[in-house]
């Protein structure tokens, strides 16, 4: 390799040695400062020439995002804020980029016409940032379980099963819509196709997770699953990735402990790995908040907000509790709440949620043991309370700013009670064979949960809208490329 990637010079201690860069001019000053920077790191390396003896055609292509090479010696750097700087002694450029046409300028872009430009926007300081840390949660998710031995499972993505109830789904189908072939009753009928039924894009690892749970003990899931629900929210997608850890012999409380371990590593292994990108985040929050009035600025900055997530153990509190909280909260704080929680059984509503983790509780919240009615038909049956109130063992995690981060459960593994179940919400049995078997052969008590990858990276870097941390983003109306 001929050239040195700029996060290794920027530690380097080599004054005096000779340095070749390759990277993309973000700005140029004065005829004489390049500020380089190739993706290695945020942070810019400046690059000195000496323009007195350089041709000028050559400078004038120096603009930005243009690619270019850079040969010359590191020397101490006066400038603030940098350590080292290149004085140039051979300049080339690789790539010219016309200033006239390039829509990014060297000056502070809003979110919004980045959005726009989602196939450019990575070469700016805020999404190099965000997308630095979404890799390094990535790794640090992988290690967490890997480290603790659980096998890392690949499920499909191409489904015949869709038995979650999680959301609409997208089908999947080799068929020629417009003309169909149909069965006797004039159905589409789906046998003819490549697949022999009807399949659909995966809304959840989870039910094919149980089946590799109950071999290995120990799973996870970690890949994209898809929703066609036209929800055009700033906490929704189309396309998002989904962590699904799966373990056999879990009881729900097992499950929460795992959850919370699992959150507080991923958060902790960011504020190390990506200090630089967590701090250039923070600031750039801090910029915002200025623009607001004092009563809404956050008491927190970015960094004490994660450190106190890591640092603090989580609220848990039953629905029914939860519920109580809801309605007291009311009286003296009128039209707290849109829709109120008259009665129990209604889902809370995501001002609710807001509610008991910013307002009352002031942390991250585990909500557990659900109204059977409003959750999936998989999740094991408590005892129906004294009032004949029946609950599931679920678990939702609430975090400040983001909502439900997790949603997950211990499973129902007594089979005539499932099938009672999904009977009730009327899932045919003989689709389900396959999921059935695992509690027709050696059933056991299991539980698990999905983290959804991009709240768990909005939470990290401060971001407010998900499709700033997903590199392409699909919702309603986002799918160019
Ligand atoms: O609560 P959900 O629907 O749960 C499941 O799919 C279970 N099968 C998980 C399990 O037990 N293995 O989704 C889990 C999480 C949510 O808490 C949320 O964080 C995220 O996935 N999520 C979404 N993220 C972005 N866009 C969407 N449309 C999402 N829907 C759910
Ligand atoms: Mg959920």
């Amino acid at each position: 390799m001929e050239h040195t990637r700029i996060k290794q010079l920027l530690q380097s201690e080599e004054i005096g040695k000779e340095v070749i860069v390759k990277g993309w001019v973000r700005t140029f000053r004065n005829n004489q400062f390049i500020a380089i920077n190739d993706g290695s790191t945020i942070h810019n390396i400046q690059a000195v020439v000496d323009f007195e003896n350089t041709d000028e055609t050559l400078l004038k292509r120096v603009t930005t995002g243009a690619a270019l090479r850079v040969k010359g010696t590191l020397v101490a750097s006066l400038g603030k804020g940098q350590r080292v700087e290149i004085k140039v002694t051979e300049l080339s450029i690789l790539g010219d980029s016309d200033p006239e046409k390039f829509p990014l300028q060297p000056k502070k872009h809003s979110l919004e016409f980045l959005r726009e430009i989602a196939h450019l926007r990575f070469r700016t300081g805020t999404f190099n940032a965000i997308f630095k840390v979404r890799n390094a949660l990535a790794f640090a998710v992988n290690k967490f379980f890997y480290d603790r031995d659980f096998v890392y499972m690949h499920t499909p993505i191409i489904t015949g099963s869709d038995a979650e109830g999680a959301g609409e789904m997208f089908r999947v189908t080799t068929l020629d819509l417009s003309n169909p072939p149909k069965t006797e009753t004039g159905e589409i009928d789906f046998k003819e196709d490549f697949f022999g039924k009807s399949t659909n894009l995966t809304v959840s690892g989870q039910l094919e997770g149980e089946l590799a749970a109950m071999a290995f003990g120990n799973i996870y899931t970690f890949g994209p699953t898809f929703r066609a629900e036209n929800s055009n929210t700033t906490r929704h997608l189309a396309e998002f990735w989904m962590i699904e850890p799966e373990m056999a012999f879990y009881e729900l409380e097992d499950n929460m402990d795992l959850a919370e371990e699992l959150l507080k590593y991923v958060i902790n292994y960011a504020l190390t790995a990506c200090s630089d990108e967590i701090e250039f985040l923070r600031n750039r929050l801090l910029e915002e908040e200025k623009s607001k009035p004092q009563a809404e600025r956050s008491e927190l900055d970015l960094v004490e907000k994660l450190q106190f997530v890591v640092q603090n153990e989580f609220e848990r509190v039953t629905y029914t509790d939860a519920v109580e909280i809801l309605k007291r909260s009311k009286p003296n704080q009128k039209k707290q709440f849109k829709y109120l929680i008259e009665e129990w059984g209604a889902d809370l509503q995501s001002e609710h949620e807001r509610y008991l983790v910013e307002k009352h509780f002031k942390k991250p919240v585990i909500l557990t043991d659900y109204p059977r009615e409003i959750k999936s038909f998989y999740m094991k049956q408590n005892e129906p309370d004294a009032s004949g109130r029946q609950t599931v063992r679920a678990m939702d995690i609430l975090f400040p700013g983001i909502g439900e981060m997790v949603g997950g459960s211990q499973r129902e593994e007594n089979l005539e009670k499932l099938l009672t179940r999904m009977a009730e919400v009327g899932i045919p049995e003989e689709e389900m064979d396959w999921f059935l078997d695992t509690r027709r052969f050696g059933s056991a008590p299991h539980s698990g949960f999905g983290v959804g990858f991009e709240r768990l990276v909005l939470f990290v870097t401060g971001m407010t809208n998900i499709r700033d941390v997903i590199p392409f983003p699909r919702t309603p109306k986002n799918a160019e490329f």
